[in-house]
This record gives C-alpha cells, structure tokens and sequence, in this order.
C-alpha cells in the first residue's frame, strides 16, 4: 500500500539549512517567513507555485537558469523596483509583489 503525501505548497522543497535564521518579509501584504541567505527566488518558491505572470499569455512562470542569464524570474516591489529573483537575497521586511 503506497502512502499518499501532500502537496507542497511551494513549487520548491528545502531539503538543507533549514537551521538558518527566520525573517520575515511581505507578499502582497502578508506576511511570509523565509530564511537568512534565501534568493528571493528560493524565498517566493518555498512557498508558492511561480513567481510573476507572463505578459500577454498570463501563464505562471517561475525562472529558468537560476544563474541570472533567463530574465524571466523579474519579481516587483510595492515601490515599483524590479529584482531579478535568482540574484537578489531576500531581506527582513522586504514588501514584494506578485499576481495571483
Ligand atoms: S532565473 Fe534566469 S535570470 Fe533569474
């Protein structure tokens, strides 16, 4: 008899260095946890399906090369500012933006 497991929440697993320090920063308002060190990419990933919609299809998309080369891992700030996910660490308090 197989055992069935949940569905992660997150597109992304994190299997290691799960002992580094929380913080806390905000996606659409809420509050989310991630950990010291996280790209924002691996802090958005942890804990949903993509990171931005694509302009026109509207399709998730969630990078590719995870090296800084793709451009499709753009995410924006509540200011406007536009980061590229793979490259930019995640800081406390940090407000980013997302479409549903
Ligand atoms: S995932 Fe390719 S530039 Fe960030």
């Amino acid at each position: 008899m197989t055992q069935a497991h949940p569905k992660p929440a997150g597109l992304w697993v994190r299997l290691s260095e799960k002992q580094r320090e929380p913080l806390t920063f905000f996606l659409n308002g809420e509050p989310c946890q991630a950990l010291v060190g996280d790209t924002i990419m691996t802090a958005l990933l942890t804990q949903s399906r993509g990171l931005r919609r694509a302009d026109p299809s509207d399709a998730v998309r969630a990078g590719f090369c995870v090296m800084g080369a793709c451009q499709d891992c753009w995410v924006a700030t509540e200011e406007g500012a536009r980061l590229r996910s793979c490259l930019t660490l995640i800081e406390p308090g940090m407000r980013l933006v997302m479409a549903p």
